[in-house]
């Protein structure tokens, strides 16, 4: 049976017109409300790609059904701002970005982490973004992205 339903997203009211109440909320964002940032990857909470905040708590976005999200605050990359944000400046002055395809997830995991705390341990990063999987970086350019949005030098 399908529905129609209204979200909340990046501060705007959005109507989900005749949908399936099964669809994940990734698959919603991307497929019907025009909002590709968060990735489809794996869509089995294994790759962080997908990672949003609903009602500022970093989830994955591809294991939480759109239709449970009726009543939350939800914010997507997209929401973040157009790459102006310090960790999205990080990313991009620290060259930690190959594919881009783990990206947007990582700048949810980074920026979830460092409103969390602003001075991280290196056991806290790595923890942090243990949950994002990327395939080009090695990790190293990430971690320097993650030190220099902490320390404010992205500008
Ligand atoms: S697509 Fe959601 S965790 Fe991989
Ligand atoms: S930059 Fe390609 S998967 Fe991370």
């Amino acid at each position: 049976m399908n529905e129609t339903y209204g979200l909340r997203i990046n501060g705007r009211d959005e109507q989900v017109r005749e949908a399936w109440l099964g669809e994940s909320l990734l698959y919603v964002l991307r497929e019907r409300l025009g909002l590709p940032g968060s990735k489809n990857a794996c869509e089995q909470g294994e790759c962080g790609s997908c990672s949003v905040f609903c009602d500022g708590v970093l989830v994955n976005a591809c294991c939480l059904l759109a239709a449970d999200a009726v009543d939350a605050e939800v914010t997507t990359v997209e929401g973040l701002g157009a790459g102006s944000t310090p960790v999205q400046r990080a990313f991009l002055d620290e060259g930690a970005v190959q594919c881009g395809f783990c990206t947007p997830g990582l700048v949810m995991a980074v920026t979830d982490l460092l409103q969390r705390t602003s001075d991280p341990s290196e056991t806290e990063l790595r923890e942090a973004i243990s949950g994002n999987l990327c395939r080009c970086t090695g990790y190293g350019r990430i971690f320097a992205a993650v030190r220099a949005a902490q320390q404010g030098d992205a500008q």
